[in-house]
């Protein structure tokens, strides 16, 4: 799939669209859930701090399922699409600080791709 911005487009809203994915699903359910695994928190937490660090044009919002369950929790940024697992705190820091502050990628945390 290619992604096409054409010139008509209105500008993009925010710089960093970060989605986090908080679906719950029931104790016990074989596929699991974001939440079950911390990303309620983690959401809050990377909204706090992104405001802490003086981010602009950064919007963090909470997500339905993103169908990664199993790399969960779950957090995809947009416009590149890059897709995370963010586990903790420190985690979440790193995105902030090496995505989306500065431009970067962290490896160590990014999803495998998906088979085609
Ligand atoms: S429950 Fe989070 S990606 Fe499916």
């Amino acid at each position: 799939m290619t992604v096409t911005r054409l010139p008509d487009d209105p500008p993009l809203r925010y710089t960093a669209h970060i989605f986090v994915c908080a679906n719950r699903r029931p104790e016990g359910h074989p596929k699991g859930c974001c939440a079950e695994k911390g990303s309620e928190e983690l959401r809050h937490y990377m909204k706090q701090r992104a405001r802490e660090m003086g981010l602009r044009g950064v919007r963090v919002n909470s997500a339905g399922c993103l169908a990664r369950c199993e790399c969960g929790p779950s957090v995809v940024i947009y416009p590149e699409g890059v897709w995370y697992t963010v586990r903790t705190r420190e985690d979440a820091d790193a995105i902030l600080e090496r995505h989306v502050r500065d431009g970067g990628r962290v490896p160590e945390l990014m999803m495998p791709a998906e088979p085609r």
